[in-house]
């Protein structure tokens, strides 16, 4: 309705229809409500310490946002109904219909402009929590899986082909260190949201007395934006979240890809639950590990909304322009998606199982111990190359003689390792194998059951945000 327009003062004929559901953005921005209605109780305030309200007339301002809060809280219909462009007219209405004339002096000073980018950070700022949240509980449950399974010899690959062995639990905390790192990301991004831009105006700075260190520290902000132009039209946090999260997303796409090939058939290492797959409507033997591919596939979509908004930003002139509207569905379906994939794979790390039996025959064929025999010839003396070269010939012939390093016939053995001072039928056992990679990081069931304690410690202490 024209009659809820902020600006119709200049006008005179009425919007073309379709520009203005085209212009309109209380569709998506009306998750902003929230922050709007902290944002707007502030501006109040700090209208009053500049002597431009009364602090009677602040409050009564700040009481009438409060009741809105509580009633839309309860019921959101009139939301669904507005008819309003955005979310700061939305408000600003619903004020005006509360406190009549007092209302339209909330907006003395202000401008969309800072308050749209006030309302993002503050926004942002809870969804980051919960996204933290969402990293710890799937980190906790990879650690729980990584403890389970310490000392699960599995196959482990470079180039997709079998190469040395590892442990399920090694394969699982891989991934705990990636979704750390992201957690860290996000808090760094996090760090640099600490500036308020409201008081910044349209562009140009407030000509009211407002001071901007009290209203930053009242909505929880360590400082004021310190210039006006970037402050309304800074969108960095933005785009560091897009990317912060498209990271998650691609750590989330490997670990599922991971899983689905383990899951397949032709692996046939781990069972992934009932809970998280789905049958076919035609072939009644089918269990597919959908969740994991929705995963693997939404990682596209959130690498789309970065590019997308990456795009969208470049050569923006100073200082706003309504481009940076699209800021939103961008950043709002990174956040549910992202939201909502971290907890699918927590659900599916809860139901991975490993079938020991065939984990541990695959890791014992295949040449994996291919390097641990050329490292046997090292402690025989001979430098690496050279055993390198000799345990490659014997690949060759255990090839043809269709068996493992291990089995090669005496005869053979004799000629091609003939340094060899111990039986590698003894000395390349998988446990040995494992056991041997006991430095930081490594395979070795103890290494691992390490680091699985020193994270169980890390996650107690993990940031609360
Ligand atoms: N809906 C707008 C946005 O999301 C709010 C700011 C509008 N400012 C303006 N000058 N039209 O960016």
């Amino acid at each position: 309705m024209s009659g809820e327009k902020l600006w119709g003062g200049r006008f005179e004929g009425a919007l073309d229809p379709a520009f203005e559901a085209f212009n309109a953005s209380l569709r998506f921005d009306r998750r902003l409500l929230f922050a709007e209605l902290r944002q707007s109780t502030a501006w109040a305030r700090a209208l009053a310490r500049a002597g431009v309200l009364t602090q009677v007339e602040a409050e009564r301002i700040a009481t009438a946002l409060e009741k809105l809060g509580r009633e839309l809280a309860a019921d959101a219909t009139p939301l669904d109904r507005s008819e309003a462009e955005d979310i700061h007219s939305f408000v600003e209405a619903a004020l005006v219909r509360e406190v009549g004339e007092l209302g339209r002096r909330l907006h003395t000073g202000r401008s969309r402009n800072d308050q749209v980018a006030t309302d993002l950070k503050l926004y942002l700022r809870e969804e980051l929590a919960h996204l933290d949240r969402a990293l710890h509980d799937l980190c906790a449950a990879l650690v729980a899986l990584a403890e389970a399974t310490a000392d699960l010899a599995l196959p482990g690959y470079t180039h997709l082909q079998r190469a040395q062995p590892i442990t399920a639990g090694h394969h699982a905390l891989a991934y705990v260190e990636m979704l750390a790192r992201d957690a860290d990301r996000l808090g760094d991004a996090k760090a640099r949201m600490e500036t308020c831009p409201l008081g910044s105006g349209a562009l140009a700075g407030c000509p009211w007395p407002i001071d901007r260190e009290i209203l930053a520290r009242e909505l929880g902000f360590a400082r004021p934006t310190a210039n006006s132009l970037d402050g309304v039209s800074d969108r960095d946090h933005v785009i560091e979240v897009l990317s912060a999260a498209s990271l998650i997303l691609i750590h989330l796409s490997r670990l599922a890809e991971d899983w689905i090939f383990l899951a397949s058939q032709e692996a046939g290492l781990i069972t992934l639950g009932d809970d998280v797959s789905t049958g076919s409507s035609l072939m009644p033997h089918k269990k597919n590990p959908d969740a994991l591919e929705l995963i693997r596939g939404k990682c596209g979509r959130v690498i789309g909304n970065l590019t997308g908004f990456l795009a969208t930003s470049k050569a923006l002139p100073l200082a706003y322009d309504k481009d940076l509207q699209e800021d939103k569905e961008a950043l709002f379906d990174t956040l549910d998606t992202t939201r909502a994939c971290l907890g699918v794979m927590t659900t599916v790390t809860g139901g991975v199982r490993y079938d020991r039996e065939r984990c541990r025959a695959a890791a014992e064929r295949g040449f994996l111990d291919a390097t641990d025999l050329a490292d046997l010839l090292v402690k025989a003396g001979l430098p690496f190359r050279d055993a390198h070269e000799r345990v490659g010939a014997a690949v060759r012939a255990a090839l043809e003689a269709g068996c493992e390093l291990r089995d090669l016939a005496p005869e053979l053995r004799a000629s091609l390792l003939g340094e060899l001072e111990v039986d590698p039928r003894q000395a390349l056992t998988l446990a040995t194998i494992l056991e041997r990679r006991s430095t930081i990081g490594g395979t070795a069931p103890a290494e691992v059951a390490r680091q699985v304690a020193a994270w169980k410690e890390r996650l107690e202490a993990w940031p609360k945000s």
